[in-house]
Order: C-alpha cells, then sequence, then structure tokens
C-alpha cells in the first residue's frame, strides 16, 4: 500500500494564503508510469462511504486533503468568492451544504452568516480538519433519503452543493429535492462540472475567451455562446469509458450543463449561470489562479483517476473489467502529453431562486 500523503490537515480557512508551492508540497511527487494493474491495487487500500449511493470516490485522509486543496483552488479560480447568488445577509437565518465533504463550504456559509443555522450533509462523517463553528451541524447520509426534522420543507435561505458530478444519480430529482427544501424567496446554487474534456483549437493564440462569463440556458443548448467556436470535444477513451461506467449507475457525467434547464423546470426563477474554464492541461498563457488549477489535476488527479475507476468499475459489474483496464492504461496516455495540452473541464456555477 502506497500513502501519498502526509496525515497533516492545516486547519484551513478560504482566505488564508495559500501558494502552489505549498499546494505541491502537500501532494506526493507524481509516479512514474506503471503498469495499470498496480494502481488498481492501490485503489484496494482506499476506504469509501458504506451506503448503497453511486458515489465513487474515497473518503479517507488522502481524499480530505485533496479536497482541501481543491476548495482553495476553486476559491482562487472564482475570484476569491464561493457564493454567487446575490445574498442578503438579514435575510438569511437557515443554509444547507449538500455533500458538504471536508465542510470546506460550510464553513464559508457559517462565518459569512454567523446568526444563521448551517446544515452540512454528506455520506461521510465530516473530517476535524478545522474548528467546527458553532452554528454548524452536520448531519450524516443520503441527501435524497434524509428524513431528519432539521430538514423541513420550504425552510432553507440557501442551498448550495459544489461537485456531485461522480455520485448523484437522476439529476431532475435531486434539483426538485432541494427546490422542496428552499424557503419561497431563497436561493439554490450549485457549482457542478460536465466531465467532457475539451480541447482548445490549435490556431487559437489568445485565451480571453475562456475567461469567466455568463452564459444562457439556450446557448448551453445549442453551443452558441460566443466562445463555443473556440474548442472542440477531445476523444479520449477514457473520458468515455468514465461517462460510460456512470451512466450505468444513471450518474450524468455532464451534468454541470444541464443544472440551468433543471432550474428552470423545477420553477426557478432568476437563474443565472456562469462557466468557468477548469484547466486539464497547461500551457503558457495560463493565469496564475488557472495554473494553479492545472497543476492540481496534473498531479492530485492523476492519483484519484485510477481509484474512481476501480470503484466505478465495481459498482458497474464485472464484465466491465477490462474497461477499467483500458481506462487506466488511456489515462497514463493522458496524461503524457499533459504539458501543453490545451484540454480544460467547463464548471458551471448556476444560481435560482425560489418564488415566494
Ligand atoms: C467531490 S466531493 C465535494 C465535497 C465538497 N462539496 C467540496 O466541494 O469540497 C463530493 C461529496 O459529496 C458527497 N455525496 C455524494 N453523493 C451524496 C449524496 N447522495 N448525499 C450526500 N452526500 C453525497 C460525497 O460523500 C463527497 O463528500
Amino acid at each position: 500500500m502506497l500513502v501519498f500523503l502526509n496525515d497533516r490537515v492545516n486547519n484551513y480557512s478560504h482566505n488564508q494564503n495559500f501558494t502552489m508551492s505549498t499546494a505541491l508540497t502537500e501532494t506526493r511527487p507524481a509516479k512514474s508510469s506503471e503498469d495499470s494493474n498496480i494502481a488498481i491495487n492501490e485503489a484496494d487500500a482506499r476506504t469509501f462511504h458504506n451506503t448503497d449511493a453511486a458515489y465513487v470516490l474515497p473518503n479517507d485522509n488522502i481524499e480530505h486533503q485533496r479536497l482541501e486543496l481543491q476548495s482553495r483552488l476553486l476559491y482562487r479560480l472564482m475570484g476569491s468568492k464561493v457564493f454567487h447568488s446575490p445574498l442578503d445577509r438579514s435575510e438569511i437565518h437557515k443554509t444547507l451544504d449538500i455533500g458538504c465533504g471536508t465542510g470546506a463550504v460550510t464553513h464559508e456559509m457559517a462565518s459569512m452568516f454567523p446568526d444563521a443555522q448551517v446544515l452540512g450533509a454528506d455520506l461521510s462523517p465530516v473530517p476535524g480538519v478545522r474548528q467546527k463553528l458553532p452554528n454548524i451541524s452536520y448531519v450524516q447520509g443520503n441527501i435524497m433519503e434524509l428524513e431528519d426534522a432539521l430538514f423541513e420543507r420550504n425552510s432553507f435561505d440557501l442551498i448550495f452543493s459544489r461537485l456531485l458530478v461522480l455520485g448523484m444519480p437522476n439529476w431532475k430529482a435531486y434539483v426538485e429535492r432541494c427546490v422542496a427544501l428552499a424557503k419561497p424567496g431563497g436561493w439554490v446554487e450549485m457549482h457542478d462540472l460536465s466531465t467532457k474534456i475539451q480541447h482548445i483549437l490549435p490556431h487559437i493564440s489568445s485565451f480571453e475567451h475562456f475567461r469567466p462569463h455568463s452564459i444562457t440556458i439556450n446557448e448551453i443548448a445549442n453551443s452558441s455562446h460566443p466562445t463555443d467556436s473556440y474548442y472542440s470535444p477531445s476523444a479520449f477513451i477514457w473520458d468515455s469509458i468514465l461517462n460510460k461506467l456512470l451512466a450505468l449507475k444513471d450518474v450524468d457525467s455532464y451534468c454541470g450543463s444541464n443544472i440551468g434547464s433543471l432550474f428552470t423546470d423545477a420553477g426557478l426563477t432568476d437563474i443565472h449561470i456562469k462557466r468557468y474554464m477548469f484547466p486539464f492541461g497547461t500551457w503558457d498563457e495560463l493565469t496564475g489562479e488557472e495554473r494553479g488549477t492545472a497543476d492540481y489535476m496534473g498531479t492530485s488527479w492523476k492519483e484519484v483517476l485510477p481509484v474512481l475507476f476501480k470503484k466505478a468499475g465495481e459498482n458497474a459489474g464485472p464484465e466491465y473489467a477490462e474497461d477499467v483496464v483500458k481506462a487506466i492504461r488511456d489515462v497514463k496516455k493522458f496524461y503524457e502529453s499533459y504539458e501543453g495540452g490545451r484540454n480544460f473541464l467547463w464548471m458551471y456555477v448556476v444560481c435560482g431562486r425560489k418564488p415566494e
């Protein structure tokens, strides 16, 4: 068994100074090329939630450190903020962070709204990586099944979730559940990826188009945003195998791009969608914030992808074992051309309000 990261997790707040060198010293150096079977065996050493939910990533100390790092990087990528909804502090009395992981965003919520009751819900116990603020309560369970008395309909002024992409089946039902829990006038905000890897076209030399921008539901549906002519989908085998394995459990790995229309269908109004480039390769013109995310995807994700494939393969059944091996081999190839590979994912930030 390999231990990738040291056991220490610093007390952490989004606002603390953070540099990529800090990030990289916390991360095990990238492995040299190894046989994909070794990567599969490594996955056996990880621990996972013990529910029947579809989520495929581990819940151990290594994963907690990855989530903490990712959270800091996202904070920087989004211009030193988490929440995008136009929130009026005096109106926020009860909030929910769904799939709260290590509680990074829950902590942010609780400090922003010190008088509010703040709930964090997750399949796994929330680790003690930081001091728990007095207005936070953590609840363990699947958000689609939790019947805790705290989860009253029409009771939350803000419902937030981030990165449920690798485990939420039936996004329609999930969005409807959130809308039911939100108070009339309250906000629902979701940050999620579309895991379809995109490639910046070779003739493009200006990268302004890839900086954060607003986009409409129609532009997403028709790929008609002005930026859409600057890139095209990449054809990596592992990307399509991931999509296929998750789809077997009804998990939509492109969910980020569908959240806006699901919000409309569920009756939310004042919908606003912002799109952030999440680099999945490096190139010279990346900003410092983008470079931070790219380096993280080049190290932490390189480690976690084989683990993810092993778990998704287990969920899918023995007939998919060959796909898992193929995918892990292809991931290795993908990382061989990571430097200079102008690939990225879109991260969608979607906010909507429940009518009064
Ligand atoms: C990728 S992590 C993101 C954690 C956190 N939102 C963040 O951005 O740092 C996804 C988290 O969602 C949780 N999760 C997945 N499916 C869930 C479900 N159905 N109900 C509650 N939590 C869920 C997982 O256990 C995991 O901690």
